[in-house]
This record gives C-alpha cells, sequence and structure tokens, in this order.
C-alpha cells in the first residue's frame, strides 16, 4: 500500500452491484479520507486508457473475481504503476491473485445470481478502507475513527431488527408486481442505494426500474411521473433529507406514488401520502449497509409475488468471465 503521503487519487473500477458499492465508497473516500477518487464502470474503464498518477491506489471491487472486465480494468492500472488493491470474496480468484492487496469479504459462498450479502460486505471492508486511509493520511482523529467503527458494529444487530417482521415488504410487493415501470431516487451515498435498489428489482423480478440521483429528477425523471408509476426513496434522516423531501413533494404533486425508505416518519416529514418502510436510526457512515436489506428484500418479495426464479433469473450469469 502507497505511503500515506502518496496516494494523491484512488481510482475505483467495478460491475454491476460491485461498481455500486465502489459508487459508495468514492463518497467515504473523500469525505473521510479527504482523497480524490475517479470511479468507472470496467467496461468502460478498460479501453479509455486514462492517464494514471504516479502512485495512485487503485481499487477493484469484484464478488467473484473472475468478471472480465473488471479483470482486464485491473490489468490496464498494473501496467500503468498503480497499487493494485481488490475487494474480492474468493481469495483464490484471479482477480485476488494479480492484486497486491486483497481484501477478502469473507462473506460466504453467495449461491444465488443476485448479489445481497456480497454487497454489504463490499461495503463494510470499504467502510474499514476509508477509515483506514483517514487515519494514515491523518484526516480523522483517533475518536472519529472510534465512532466510524462504533457505527459499523451496530449494523449487524440493526439488520436482525429489520430482517425480524419482512410483513411491510411483502404487501408492498403485492403492490409494486403490477407495475410497468418503477423510480428508485436517492441523494449522496443514497444514490448509488437507489441504483442498486433499480438493479435488484429488474434483474430478479424483471419489472423496469431506473434508479436516479433524486437532484436529476426535474432534469428530465420527472416527465414519467404519474400515478402509474411507483417512485422509491432512500431517504435516510441524513444532511441531504431536506432536499430529497423537497424532492418527494415534487413527485406527490404529481400523482406518483411515493414510497419512503426512511428512519423518519413521513408525516412528519411532510410527505404523508408515502408508504413507509421503517428502518432502525443508524451512523450516516453505515446507513448504506443497512438501507441496502430493504432495497433487497423489496426485489425480493416482488419477485416472489411474480412468481420468477429469484435465485437463477433469466439471461443472467453469477459471474460474466466474458465481455
Ligand atoms: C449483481 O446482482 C449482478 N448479478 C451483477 O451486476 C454483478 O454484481 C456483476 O456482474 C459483478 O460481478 P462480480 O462482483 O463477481 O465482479
Amino acid at each position: 500500500m502507497p505511503s500515506r503521503a502518496t496516494v494523491m487519487r484512488v481510482t475505483i473500477s467495478a460491475c454491476g452491484t460491485a461498481y455500486y458499492a465502489g459508487l459508495v465508497a468514492k463518497y467515504w473516500l473523500e469525505h473521510i479520507a479527504r482523497v480524490p477518487v475517479e470511479i468507472d464502470i470496467a467496461s468502460e474503464f478498460r479501453y479509455r486508457e486514462a492517464p494514471m498518477p504516479e502512485g495512485g491506489l487503485a481499487v477493484f471491487i469484484s464478488q467473484s473475481g473472475e468478471t472480465a472486465d473488471t479483470l482486464a480494468a485491473l490489468r490496464y492500472c498494473k501496467a500503468n504503476g498503480q497499487h493494485i488493491a481488490s475487494v474480492v470474496n474468493v481469495h483464490t480468484s484471479s482477480i485476488a491473485r494479480e492484486s497486491d492487496s486483497v481484501l477478502l469479504t469473507l462473506a460466504g459462498p453467495e449461491i444465488g445470481v443476485a448479489s445481497t450479502k456480497a454487497f454489504t460486505c463490499q461495503l463494510a471492508a470499504l467502510a474499514c478502507l476509508a477509515i483506514g486511509i483517514g487515519r494514515a493520511r491523518g484526516t480523522i482523529s483517533r475518536e472519529e475513527e472510534s465512532k466510524y467503527v462504533e457505527g459499523l458494529m451496530e449494523v449487524p444487530r440493526l439488520i436482525s431488527t429489520l430482517l425480524r417482521d419482512e410483513s411491510q415488504f411483502v404487501d408492498l410487493a403485492q403492490q409494486l408486481s403490477q407495475s410497468r415501470d418503477v423510480l428508485y431516487l436517492g441523494r449522496g451515498v443514497s444514490y448509488p442505494l437507489a441504483l442498486e435498489g433499480a438493479l435488484k428489482l429488474k434483474e430478479i423480478s424483471y419489472i423496469h426500474a431506473e434508479g436516479y440521483a433524486a437532484g436529476e429528477l426535474k432534469h428530465g425523471p420527472i416527465a414519467l411521473i404519474d400515478d402509474n408509476v411507483p417512485v422509491i426513496v432512500v431517504a435516510p434522516e441524513d444532511e441531504l433529507f431536506a432536499k430529497t423531501i423537497s424532492n418527494m413533494q415534487e413527485v406527490a404533486a404529481r400523482g406518483g406514488q411515493l414510497i419512503m425508505i426512511s428512519d423518519s416518519d413521513p408525516v412528519a416529514a411532510g410527505c404523508e401520502q408515502a408508504v413507509h418502510i421503517s428502518v432502525p436510526k443508524v451512523n450516516p457512515l453505515a446507513s448504506p449497509l443497512l438501507y441496502a436489506i430493504p432495497v433487497q428484500l423489496l426485489a425480493y418479495q416482488t419477485a416472489v409475488s411474480r412468481g420468477t426464479d429469484v435465485d437463477q433469473p433469466r439471461n443472467l450469469a453469477k459471474s460474466v468471465t466474458v465481455e
């Protein structure tokens, strides 16, 4: 790992759900470690011939460790003098073998084609990486480090709380299963969660879904809103919450069906018409790990309601080892 002085930029590349984990890591690395991050999907990055900084850190995220595009992106960065770190679930994989440093997600074998526990474990590993680089660069104190770690340590108990009662998801899934199009919205670290929620719904229930940065609503997607389009908003009560609420009010004013995944009550937030998926309060750093569960459960219950094959969705492979 380059010394604290030399990590002038981090490059992240991955595919699919792993890429969304990388998008969350970008926010964490820039906020906690104050290091600039460039991120791109591997199938684009591998052909861009991007100039690489001297002594940069390149991070590759992959559950299987065999995704062809991600491996090609790794080889490009290696050939361009980057220190290669990977976040993988299979320690014997090609990506792990070709890395200088490996962060194992230790999720255990993931049987279903859709990435679920691998995603939350990738986030946990990436949060630790951001905290570690922050400490090494001196951008966070030991006390701040302890606060972040305590927040992460809370997550398993909070996830268990969520998993104890899935009824709020089953009822909503019945409604979603009749939809043709679904919109997911989020801001900040919740924007990659909106992308992941849309991908999960697409890939296991076959319903068309799109994830958008909530601030982008006025730049086009608002034209999609009518009473046939469920709009699912990932809305932890963080520093962007008020902005997200105003986006929800824009949706409500146009008759959209609002679903609010939040630790805050919609009525108190001024969005009384929103269906509420209640999430326990959590340290802001750890919110992506916790909010991954409702978006995954919504997709799962919707797929069950539609009778699709949750474990082996049509047309998909667990690892894309060819271009
Ligand atoms: C995840 O639900 C998808 N099936 C897919 O996007 C996956 O995340 C992507 O293919 C990357 O796979 P990897 O993590 O094994 O590299």
